[in-house]
């Protein structure tokens, strides 16, 4: 079996491409990526030696580029995580997520009709998706399968509108897919613009904390190699044409996640307890905040035996801890480019 990972240098991709290239020495894993600011072949240093396992650098905006390397390879599977992934980058520039996140996942979805032509037998076209495309949540409910879609930012609208494609797909080619629809993940690898890491960053740095708005917004938190976890099911389990809702049934108001966050960083770094909740800054609210998201996972659970490993102090820890352990890693990804952008979004 032939798989094709998009997106595998980034945060999610490189766990998953780490499992599956461990946990199936049979198949062959190729992981195509762009390397943008967010991919890191670093995340992978452990893996890249092993014999089933093809990094290949590229577009999946560019659709003749693709079409070539899916007749050159004739994958069997393809999991799709390739995104511009992160909601203020999508505020200050939408047309990225618009070519990436849309046009990128035609592409794929025409090289892989192509190939498969009308013979969809042991195929699977795997869309990795955001709980994000169903909206905000009032203080009550979950996200099912059935939640209506209802995006606000562009970044939401991007993937909303992409599994929209891939659904399009499925109902008038009979191209056998999945989707799945997941809430925030968080773990080591991830890049120091999401919440957890960047606080993490800057608390390191004893710098400002920038809450935005009264920090009143509730995600609901998944340790990102339950989601990996969740993706191995799902693709070997999964029926195809359906939908997997994945959540951790974790839910955090931001500020008791930061304080959390704080308490355990004062404890890890030997400063005095309260020390880094001192750096917590109210900033203004970002554009179209959703106020909650709240995923309900019973489908997974249930018609697949899929259920999170950890509880979220003992993942948040862990993540602590490599964070403390890999500032090489950190410093890395923090030089450069990211001042920038982090001059610009924070000023
Ligand atoms: P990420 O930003 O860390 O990684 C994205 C990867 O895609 C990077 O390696 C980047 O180089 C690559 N990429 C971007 N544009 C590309 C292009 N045009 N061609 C090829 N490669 C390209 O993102 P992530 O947080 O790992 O998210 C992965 C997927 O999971 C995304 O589809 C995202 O929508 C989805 N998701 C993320 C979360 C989350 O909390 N991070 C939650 C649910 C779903
Ligand atoms: P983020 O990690 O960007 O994920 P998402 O917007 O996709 O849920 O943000 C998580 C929550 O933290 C969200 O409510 C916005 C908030 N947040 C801040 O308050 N300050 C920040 O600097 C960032 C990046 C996020």
């Amino acid at each position: 079996m032939k798989i094709l990972i998009t997106g595998g240098a980034g945060f999610i991709g490189s766990h998953v491409v780490r499992l599956f290239v461990n946990k199936y020495p049979n198949y062959k894993i190729f992981n195509l990526d762009k390397l943008t600011y967010a991919g890191n072949l670093e995340n992978l240093k452990d893996i890249e030696e092993k014999p089933n396992y093809t990094f290949i650098r590229g577009d999946i905006v560019d659709g003749e580029f693709i079409q070539n390397l899916f007749n050159e390879h004739k994958f069997d599977g393809v999991i799709h995580l390739a995104a511009e992934s992160h909601v203020d980058r999508s505020i200050s520039n939408p047309m990225e997520f618009i070519q990436t996140n849309i046009v990128g996942t035609v592409n794929l979805l025409n090289s892989a009709k192509a190939i498969w032509k009308d013979n969809f037998e042991n195929k699977l076209f795997y869309h990795i998706s955001t709980d994000e495309v169903y909206g905000s949540l009032s203080d009550e409910g979950f996200f099912t399968e059935e939640t209506a879609y209802d995006p606000h930012s562009p970044y939401s609208a991007s993937k909303a509108s992409s599994d929209h494609l891939v659904r399009a797909y499925n109902d008038t080619f009979g191209l056998p897919t999945v989707i799945s629809n997941c809430s925030n993940n968080y773990g080591q690898n991830q890049f120091p613009e999401k919440l957890i890491p960047l606080f993490i960053n800057n608390i390191i740095n004893e710098k400002p904390l920038p809450v935005y708005g009264k920090g009143i917004n509730v995600r609901d938190w998944l340790y990102v190699v339950d989601h990996a976890s969740a993706i191995d099911t799902i693709f070997h389990n999964g029926k195809v044409g359906e939908t997997y809702n994945i959540g951790g049934n974790n839910e955090w108001k931001n500020i008791d996640l930061i304080k959390v966050l704080c308490k355990v960083m004062d404890k890890k770094l030997g400063r005095q307890a309260g020390e880094s909740e001192k750096l917590i800054t109210y900033i203004v609210d970002r554009a179209g905040h959703d106020l909650r998201y709240a995923i309900d996972s019973t489908k997974l659970q249930k018609e697949l035996g899929w259920k999170p490993s950890l509880q979220f102090e003992e993942g948040l820890e862990k993540t602590v801890d490599w964070y403390l352990a890999n500032s090489e890693w950190l410093n890395n990804v923090t030089s450069g480019a990211y001042k920038e952008y982090y001059e610009k979004q924070y000023k």
